[in-house]
């Protein structure tokens, strides 16, 4: 879910309503304002933020000017997404309202407490609860801050809430745990965020609130509080973000803007990690000492989605190069596996938002066995990111789309990275290997440059496999791990069902599935394993299925086994996902355009999952 709140000279209505357009990404089931008036207006509505628009702009209470308010995008937890679950959520007596991200884990209990208070509730949110144990306090202390003190010990889970009072008409509150909230600085005015970009338009100087601090904010004064109740003077930044880094300008869709912008963000990330293009990439990038690389035992892996495909793209790179073993575990299953963690063994969390429930979860149990971390994501001072012993930031950028391209892109070329330098400092590889291979990762944007030209060759693929009930991908090895992304890609934002299958494995079971032209997408890129994978291909071909082929253009392949071949230019075989994806991402976005669907916000997802 997504927060927005404005107190100050400005257009409260609209300034929340484009805040939450850039904050859509992070939910879109349903959106709500509220504004402050006696009695507050409170506007909602199912769907996307277009519905709300248009509610707001039919309300007669809405068109008074005003000069605070409050905002919410969410993705359903607790509850349908239905009206009366939506925020901003009111307490009973009208005296608060707030919206929250996040998720309230003892509201249980909390409820039990209320009802025997008296209270009753209308919705099935953890946050109303929320709402109404502030109301609670408020009405017996008759103090804003320290109400808040109270609320901030009995709130367990995490949470970024924006808070109005009904007897503070000047001053907006805020409060955060694990939940991220960022404040901007306007003129005569503060916005309040869970992303910057919700307030990039307006400006560029921010304060970051850190974890359990309470913010008070009124037209000209900010305040901030520690969790022992001491004012904290912290000076705001300027956020170095371009705006047009969040409009998608030329573009119809941000997930095409970001895909064309995959050159880019790979340079970048190469060029953090050694500052100019004939350096050696440093251990330093990762925070961490050579000293810390030759400590590596082994390596686990814990992300969702996306980042967990890449950790299985890293468990080959690394292993082949540095031959140190790697696991690879979904983030919401490593704590309930009962995990054994060895002396030495490093634990690498990938996430793009940083800010992944599960992921962070598995980062802080981790810890709690005393493992090192490391982790790789995309958002600075994220709470996965803090959390960590050592981070490695990616170079990605904003990545607005659902789906995930650049910033899966950034995230592959960070564990090639990483396995170089270990590589390098378990002595695996000399000094010119390492520098072979960093000249070839220097080559990739230029590739990956020429694939984005195969956008036009991969529209009658698209065509044909778009009325598909079940399309399968083949691979193995590395080309496993990369279909696994594409098939992920493509189910996501097509609703097509797509799975992808080890081709060795085939026979042991999936292969029953194949008849008569049953579409499945082969990638071949790894020459040692090519023989192999066509074997495979053979089985399905000779039992009806439809086969396109994925390949590097060192793999010779018959043209006759394949409906069409789309072939990549060459790169060391290691790094051949890098390239493979492209068009893997391609010929989602034009699936879903073919299917009249809208790539940027698939159903019943968000970008940014921040509940286990
Ligand atoms: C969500 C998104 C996925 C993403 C995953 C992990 O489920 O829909 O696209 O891969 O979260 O996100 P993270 O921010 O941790 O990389």
């Amino acid at each position: 879910c997504g927060i927005v709140g404005f107190v100050g000279q400005g257009n409260t209505k609209d300034i929340l309503l484009s805040g939450l357009l850039r904050l859509e990404y992070r939910g879109y089931d349903s959106a709500g304002i509220a504004l402050y008036s006696h009695p507050f207006t409170v506007v909602k509505s199912v769907g996307k933020l277009e519905e709300l628009k248009k509610k707001v702009i039919a309300s007669k209470e809405c068109v008074f000017p005003c000069s605070m308010g409050i905002g919410h995008t969410r993705w359903a937890t607790h509850g349908k997404a239905d009206e009366k679950n939506s925020h901003p959520h009111l307490s009973m007596n009208k005296e608060v309202v707030l919206v929250h991200n996040g998720i309230i884990e003892n509201f249980v209990d909390l409820k039990n407490f209320l009802q025997e208070k008296g209270y009753s509730f209308y919705s099935e949110t953890d946050t109303e609860i929320a709402v109404n144990l502030i109301e609670y306090f408020y009405l017996k202390e008759k103090n804003i801050l320290k109400t808040l003190f109270l609320v901030q010990k009995e709130l367990k889970g995490s949470y970024a809430l924006a808070i109005m009072f009904e007897g503070d008409a000047n001053t907006l509150y805020a409060m955060r745990k694990d939940s991220p909230l960022i404040v901007g600085k306007g003129e005569n005015s503060f916005y309040i965020a869970s992303d910057i970009s919700a307030f990039l338009d307006y400006t560029n100087e921010i304060y970051v609130l850190e974890n359990k601090e309470i913010l008070s904010l009124s037209e000209n004064e900010i305040h901030i509080y520690n969790k022992n109740k001491e004012e904290i003077k912290r000076s705001s930044t300027i956020a170095n973000l371009d705006q047009s880094r969040i409009h998608k300008g030329e573009y119809l869709h941000f997930m095409e803007k970001e895909i064309f912008e995959q050159p880019h963000a790979v340079k970048d990330t190469l060029l953090y990690a050694c500052g100019k293009e004939n350096d050696d990439f440093s251990y330093e990038a990762f925070s961490m000492s050579e000293r810390d690389f030759k400590d590596i035992r082994r390596v686990r892996i814990i992300a969702c989605g996306s980042a967990y495909h890449v950790g299985y793209v890293l468990k080959s790179v690394c292993e082949s190069l540095a031959r140190v073993p790697v696991q690879v575990e979904l983030a919401s299953e490593f704590r309930y596996n009962h995990p054994i963690l060895e002396d030495g063994e490093l634990v690498i969390s990938i996430s793009q938002s940083g800010e992944t429930a599960d992921t962070l979860a598995a980062v802080k149990e981790a810890k709690k066995f005393g493992a090192k971390t490391l982790s790789i994501v995309n958002v600075k001072g994220s709470a996965i990111a803090e959390e960590s012993d050592f981070v490695f930031y990616t170079q990605a950028g904003p990545e607005i789309a659902v789906a995930t391209t650049k910033a899966y892109s950034c995230q592959l070329v960070a564990g090639y990275i990483f396995s170089i330098l270990l590589a390098k400092a378990k002595g695996k590889i000399k000094d010119e290997e390492t520098h072979s291979l960093r000249d070839e990762l220097f080559l990739l944007p230029g590739k990956i440059q020429q694939c984005l030209s195969l956008d036009g060759e991969i529209l009658p693929m698209a065509k044909k496999l778009k009325d598909s009930d079940d399309i399968f991908f083949l691979g193995r090895g590395l080309d496993w791990a990369i279909s696994m992304e594409g098939a992920l890609k493509l189910k996501e934002i097509s609703y097509i069902h797509c799975e992808s299958y080890s081709s060795g494995e085939l026979k042991h079971g999936t292969i029953s599935l194949i008849e008569k032209d049953s579409p499945v997408i082969a990638l071949l890129s790894q020459e040692e394993l090519a023989g192999k994978s066509i074997s495979n291909i053979h089985e399905v071909k000779s039992r009806g299925a439809k086969c396109f082929a994925l390949t590097m253009e060192n793999i010779s392949i018959d043209e006759n086994d394949f409906v069409q071949n789309l072939s990549v230019p060459s790169t060391h075989p290691l790094f051949a996902g890098s390239l493979l994806v492209v068009p893997l991402q391609f010929l989602s976005y034009q699936v879903s355009l073919l299917k009249g669907l809208d790539p940027d916000k698939p159903r019943n997802l968000a970008k940014s999952v921040t509940v286990e």
